[in-house]
């Protein structure tokens, strides 16, 4: 059997129109076949494979019933979180085995990105059953082809979308492909349920869409108290578009007439932490459906409903949402037959847009600030890969935005530097001149904060001479000093547990922890946190393999705290591992503030400084610079705020 050419679908962007157009031809097709009971068996001899990590009904069975249709057989492990990805099997290694077996991949997956990394590691093609809420470009097949059959059209129709356009991967594949045909989009999601800010980026850089804010008016039960976006393609029959009352110059415009309406369920299985808050979630019943503005819209949901959608709707004529599902099988046959169909020739995914792809040479590597990227999950042999987005974070943050190449959000660092230099920076934007030059030369590393680009090794760009504050006598007298309030405070020292972040407050814990040695005669676990990966990790520092947390006293031990950001990730890392009795905060210095409301109990030494100032503490390895060996020592000296800045200061 010759192997089918790899025609992966990842996103709903990977089919051209005319494709798409085919696509429903075909399905057309397959609907009189099917009716008739003559399907073609256009797949026979090959094997489907379906990878579901995630539940599914309609979208698992509407594939395999589509397979079995056209006369192929399909193998299917429904549950993988019961095969051997419980085992710990990487999703790289499972696609590749699975080529062994199948001639094709559909692949569900909980993490953002999963889809396009299987298509990088199977053989065969593999087609997106949804990754995480990223997309869903199969579902949108069945969207459009029954809402195109219903309204004759899709160019110029205005659709709303409403519930939870956060975290629903059917309505960012639906937006996509909304655009593609010209229709309007209105955007009504539930409270913090916006539609992500990578998605409206995408629309607008990729498919020219502006968007204004409009009020939901007699349509308020779709997105209680909340404006909605009103997205539209850029063209002079915009204006045209907006209702009587905008053309008569009231202040606010209002949302337009609807043709559809896209119901979506809250996906709180995506919600994490924010699940408990999910309240005033929009209903929508037979009432909503009277207004002069949905009189004419068909309803739709990709299905499974929960209470967002009223069964009374079920009789209402213009209830498409059944229609939606049962398109499942035809469309899916069609896309079969265009995997088979196509078997010379390949059609390369084509890349969302022309930005630049980062190449960090440097370490440490960015992460991805989205927790269910998939890089995140298989970093084992993922290494992350950005895009440069915007010079400046989209969100309100100031700083380089990087774009993740596999889930697609946004995240920002604030801290950049130069490789051959060694010195690091607060981004502004007018460093975008000198980050785009880094980037184009390789020479471009980044940071979350100085504390990352001074453990790489990299050393701030400084105004002035530095001041010394303490030299080695001194700090050595503040690690007494420290032990000294311990034994004091602390009752039972048998229960204590030093933690010091890596790497210096690891040093200082050593030190800490043979100091009390010396003076009680008790020698106390010590710990390091290394809170520069990905997630905090927590090491044993001598030697065993396991750090008891629960129910011990923990004293978290650093050099200085500067925003107190470390602070945190120490403790998310802490709380990972168990539950302490209580958590102690000890730092060699304490500069009088933090960005974080962050006190630390312990100081081996106050030294109140300026917020424009740096502390910076060389202990040990740290304290020899270059191949002078210089002796330990606690400085301070100003941070300029830019190297802009700078410059004009050097050149001044
Ligand atoms: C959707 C999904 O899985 O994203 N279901 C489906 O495939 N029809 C929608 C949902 O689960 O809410």
């Amino acid at each position: 059997m010759p192997r089918l050419a790899k025609n992966d679908l990842i996103s709903i962007d990977d089919l051209e129109i005319e494709e798409i157009e085919r696509i429903f031809v075909a399905a057309d097709e397959f609907s009189h076949s099917l009716e008739r009971g003559d399907t073609p068996r256009l797949a026979e001899g090959l094997v489907m494979a379906t990878l579901f990590y995630e539940p599914s009904t309609r979208t698992r069975l509407s594939f395999e019933s589509a397979m079995h249709r056209l006369g192929g057989a399909v193998i299917s492990a429904a549950e993988m979180q019961s095969s051997s990805a419980a085992k710990g099997e990487s999703l790289a290694d499972t696609v590749r085995v699975v080529s062994a077996y199948a001639d094709m991949v559909v692949l569900r997956h909980p993490c953002e990105g999963a889809a396009k990394v299987a298509s990088a590691y199977a053989t065969v093609p593999v087609i997106n059953a949804g990754d995480g809420s990223r997309e869903h470009p199969t579902q949108t097949l069945c969207d459009l082809y029954v809402l195109r059959k219903r309204k004759g059209r899709l160019k110029g129709l205005t659709v709303a979308l409403c519930g939870d356009l956060r975290y629903g991967r059917t309505v960012h594949s639906l937006m996509y492909a909304l655009a593609r045909f010209g229709a309007n989009i209105l955007a009504a999601p539930t409270r913090a349920m916006e539609v992500p800010e990578h998605v409206l980026a995408r629309l607008a850089v990729q498919r020219g869409y502006s968007y204004a804010t409009v009020s939901m008016n007699e349509l308020d039960s779709l997105a209680p108290d909340l404006d909605a976006l009103y997205l539209t393609p850029n063209g002079p029959h915009q204006m045209a578009l907006f209702t009587g009352e905008m053309a008569q110059g009231a202040a606010r415009q209002v949302a337009p007439v609807l043709d559809a309406l896209y119901v979506t369920r809250a996906q709180r299985e995506r919600h994490g932490d924010e699940a408990g808050r999910v309240h005033g979630y929009l209903h929508v019943d037979a009432r909503t459906m009277r207004g002069a503005r949905t009189q004419q819209a068909v309803i739709m949901h990709p299905l499974p409903r929960t209470d967002e959608l009223a069964y009374e709707l079920d009789s209402d004529p213009r209830a498409i949402y059944f229609e939606q599902a049962a398109a499942g099988v035809p469309v899916r046959m069609a896309l079969i037959a265009r995997l088979v169909q196509h078997k010379a020739e390949v059609v390369k995914p084509k890349s969302p847009d022309s930005v630049l792809l980062l190449r960090l040479k440097a370490t440490p590597q960015p992460v991805c600030e989205n927790h269910n990227c998939i890089t995140r999950s298989e970093s084992a042999y993922l290494p992350p890969r950005f895009r440069l987005a915007a010079w400046s974070g989209r969100t309100g943050r100031s700083g380089l935005a990087l774009q993740c190449d596999f889930c697609e959000q946004e995240t920002t660092v604030e801290y950049i530097g130069n490789t051959r230099s060694r010195r690091y920076y607060r981004f502004d934007e007018n460093l975008g001149s000198y980050a785009r030059r880094w980037l184009e030369e390789g020479t471009l590393a980044v940071f979350r904060d100085p504390k990352q680009a001074e453990e790489s090794g990299y050393e701030p760009y400084r105004r002035g001479p530095q001041r010394e504050v303490m030299n080695a006598a001194e700090m050595a007298r503040a690690v007494e000093s420290l032990a000294e309030q311990l034994i004091d405070d602390l009752t039972d020292l048998t229960a204590v547990t030093i933690v010091g972040v890596l790497s210096q407050g690891a040093t200082l814990a050593l030190r800490v922890r043979d100091c009390i040695e010396r003076r009680s005669g008790l020698r106390i676990p010590c710990a390091a946190v290394n809170v520069l990966g990905e997630d905090g990790v927590l090491l044993d520092m001598d030697g065993g393999s396991n750090v008891a947390v629960d129910s011990r006293t923990i004293v978290l031990l650093d050099d200085v705290i500067n925003s107190g950001w470390t602070v945190q990730r120490a403790m998310a890392a802490l709380w990972k591992m168990g539950r302490p009795a209580a958590v102690k905060l000890a730092v060699l210095i304490d500069r009088g503030h933090r960005m974080l409301p962050i006190r630390p109990n312990y100081a081996g030494k106050n030294l109140p400084t300026a917020t424009s100032e740096r502390v910076r503490v060389y202990l040990g390895d740290h304290a020899a610079q270059g191949k002078r060996k210089a002796p330990e020592r606690a400085v301070v000296f100003s941070m300029v705020e830019s190297l802009s800045a700078a410059e004009q200061q050097e050149t001044g």
